[in-house]
């Protein structure tokens, strides 16, 4: 039988590489033996991911793409369809930890400075895939067709209206009539449901090919690289199977269990994965009370607002976001992680981080005279974390990095 396996295997091998590409990425990809807690949100961001498309799917059999029937549909699946309801906040509820784990995952590359040389790529193409995750997000809130998917629509579309001269042409353009109808809910589902989608997995799949070309970072940030034994293995290398793979199911089985408290005790996060007035159907004569959009955007959210004039808050909204982009041509560090960076690295860092998640509050609330006050400050404070980096990077004191990994379990 073992035989037959094999010669089956050779078979296939010398017409596609299975084993060559299953050994290149798995059985002889040697990542670093260091790897920590922060490590586990890349392969938590797939699982998300896989859940977001296959639950996608299942909700797209029975959602109704139309201004009339997409609200009821909604009730319909969660009301009538054999575990519709669990579809159905397995998506919702996923978005939001999409987000929880892709800034997790994000926030580890700035920790460890795994968006430097020769990282660049991995790190673009997570950008990429980051653009790509909120684009889709927004789409993907206004197919429900509640009050709070239209008019959080609304506000958004509307920033197009900043742009000088064709500003208002440009709404009408996008929206495809001259108020949000089911027109605009046709495209966004089309860009929601297919061409994004594509994107997003095509992206994934770029980000990893990159990241297995030039290998993982690791909390020490050291190169594992340079030092190899006789078999010209990495010495602090290990296979990413069969070590990872079941280091990583931990990960994972913690993951599911918190995930799925949230799914079945607190679906709607209180309000906040699922916003309260989008359990009425889309009304263009009922504004909701305080229009806020869900969480993982309330931090541009707040520096959009931050700004007086509309067409600086969205540029100040797309500088944010921009700027990260560049981040590997920032940091002029001679070490990768902030275990041997100086005080001001970690410093700024400490800042950044306080200064995300202030705005991001800020952004969920209503802004009066303090909140505006406090959102200016904290996208000061987020801008410089970025702007003075090639400074406080090259100017501070760095300790010496080790030649070899430190603390490794395995
Ligand atoms: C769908 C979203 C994403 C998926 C499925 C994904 C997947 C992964 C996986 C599986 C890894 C290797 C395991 C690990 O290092 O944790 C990884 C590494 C990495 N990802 Fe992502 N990623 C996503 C989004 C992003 C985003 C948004 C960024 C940043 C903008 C990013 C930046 C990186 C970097 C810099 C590494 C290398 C880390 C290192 O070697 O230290 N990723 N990603």
């Amino acid at each position: 039988m073992a035989n037959v396996g094999k010669k089956l295997m050779g078979w296939v091998d010398a017409r596609f590489p299975a084993t060559e590409t299953y050994e290149y990425h798995m059985s002889k990809y040697y990542a670093p033996k260091n790897f920590n807690f922060w490590y586990f949100f890349g392969v938590l961001s797939m699982i998300v991911l896989v859940n977001q498309l296959v639950t996608g799917i299942w909700l797209t059999m029975s959602y109704n793409p139309s201004g009339e029937g997409a609200f009821d549909s909604i009730e319909y699946i969660m009301r009538d369809v054999e575990y519709g309801w669990l579809l159905r906040y397995m998506h919702s509820t996923g978005a939001s930890a999409f987000f929880v784990v892709v800034y997790l995952h994000m926030f580890r590359g700035l920790l460890y400075g795994s968006y430097k040389k020769p990282r660049e790529l991995v790190w673009l193409f997570g950008m990429a895939i980051y653009l790509v995750l909120m684009a889709e997000g927004f789409f993907g809130y206004l197919l429900p067709w509640g009050n709070m998917s239209y008019w959080g629509a609304q506000v958004i579309l509307n920033l197009a209206g900043a742009v000088p001269v064709v500003g208002d042409e440009l709404v009408t353009w996008v929206r495809g009539d001259y108020l949000i109808s089911g027109i605009t809910l046709n495209r966004f589902f089309a860009l929601h449901v297919v061409a994004l989608p594509l994107v997003l997995v095509a992206l994934v799949f770029m980000h990893l090919v990159a990241l297995h070309h030039v290998g993982s970072n690791n909390p020490d940030g050291v190169d594992i690289k340079k030092v190899k034994g006789d078999d010209g293995v990495p010495l602090d290398g290990i296979p990413f199977h069969p070590y990872y793979t079941v280091h990583d199911l931990v990960g994972i089985v913690v993951f599911l269990f918190i995930f799925s408290l949230v799914l079945f005790f607190f679906p709607d996060g209180g309000g906040y994965f699922l916003e309260r007035p989008n359990f009425e159907p889309a009304n263009q004569l009922k504004t909701p009370e305080h229009i806020a959009p869900v969480w993982y955007y309330t931090p541009f959210y707040a520096i959009l607002r931050a700004v007086p004039s509309k067409l600086g808050g969205v540029i100040a909204m797309g500088a944010a976001i921009a700027i990260l982009f560049v981040l590997p041509w920032l940091d002029r560090s001679p070490v990768r992680s902030m275990r041997y960076k100086g005080i001001h690295s970690k410093i700024w860092l400490t800042l950044f981080a306080i200064s995300f998640v202030v705005l991001g509050v800020l952004g969920a609330i209503p802004a009066g005279p303090v909140e505006t006050l406090l959102a200016r400050i904290f996208t000061v404070i987020y801008f410089l974390f970025f702007l003075l980096m090639p400074f406080y990077t090259s100017m501070e004191t760095v300790k010496p990095v080790p030649d070899r990994v430190t603390g490794g379990k395995h």
